[in-house]
């Protein structure tokens, strides 16, 4: 098994994460090579069950790690999460984010922190925020999504910020340092937004890859957030 990686915690700051889903695939390497100043990458993994979409496998970690050089974050958008945590674990990822509507959460953050990982727990739109607060003991990491996982370039969803702010209340309430990470239509103008609600983590893929300037974006993002 590969050695966990050192997963950055919250202190602060915003953490940038490009979505591999939104990179160029004919170069993956020239396409990550400009976003080495992000905090870490976030693999979205779809299954064509759990959303109607299927995307890509662990074997994509380690090409992801060396193109990138950051820590990788997997977003398991699956129905049976349970069924893959080891086989990312063992690629190489450093945080498995598993959905609160899959098979087994519960169980999945369990072994997630068993194998030395940090451990997200994301929620669609629909679902209500409250079904993560049993699990706060354990996360390092809540996700809200701000679009309806499956695809890229979605629109940002603005009714998502009153989630994200009883997000926040909660991980405060919790005494515990855990990510608040925003993932669906996050932009220049949607990242602020989301900030002054309360996030700290942003996952960003089709504004930052069709920027054309990746870097300079991901400089201006964070001089706003
Ligand atoms: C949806 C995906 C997307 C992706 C980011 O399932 O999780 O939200 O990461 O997509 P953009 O930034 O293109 O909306």
């Amino acid at each position: 098994m590969t050695a966990p990686v050192n997963f950055p915690a919250p202190d602060g700051r915003a953490a940038l994460v490009p979505s591999v889903l939104a990179a160029d695939f004919t170069c993956l390497k020239g396409s990550l090579a400009p976003v080495k100043k992000a905090d870490w990458v976030q693999l979205d993994v779809m299954d064509g069950f759990f959303v109607p979409n299927i995307s890509f496998g662990p074997g994509l970690v380690p090409a992801v790690a060396a193109a990138s050089g950051l820590p990788v974050d997997a977003h398991l958008m699956v129905a049976e999460p349970g069924r893959f945590i080891k086989a990312f674990a063992d690629a190489g990822a450093g945080l498995i984010t598993v959905h609160a509507e899959a098979k087994g959460a519960g169980a999945c953050i369990g072994r997630i922190k068993a194998l030395g990982l940090k451990a997200g727990l994301a929620v669609r739109p629909r679902t209500p925020i409250a079904r993560v607060k049993p699990f706060l003991k354990m996360l390092d990491l809540v996700l809200v999504m701000t679009v309806e996982p499956g695809f890229g370039g979605q629109a940002f969803m603005p009714e998502m910020l009153s989630k994200v702010r009883k997000a926040r209340a909660l991980i405060a309430a919790s005494g515990r340092k855990i990510w608040l990470q925003v993932d669906g239509g996050i932009n220049a103008r949607t990242a602020p937004l989301a900030a002054e609600a309360g996030a700290d983590s942003f996952v960003i893929g089709s504004a930052l890859f069709s920027s054309g300037q990746p870097a300079a974006f991901l400089r201006g993002l964070r001089a706003g957030l």
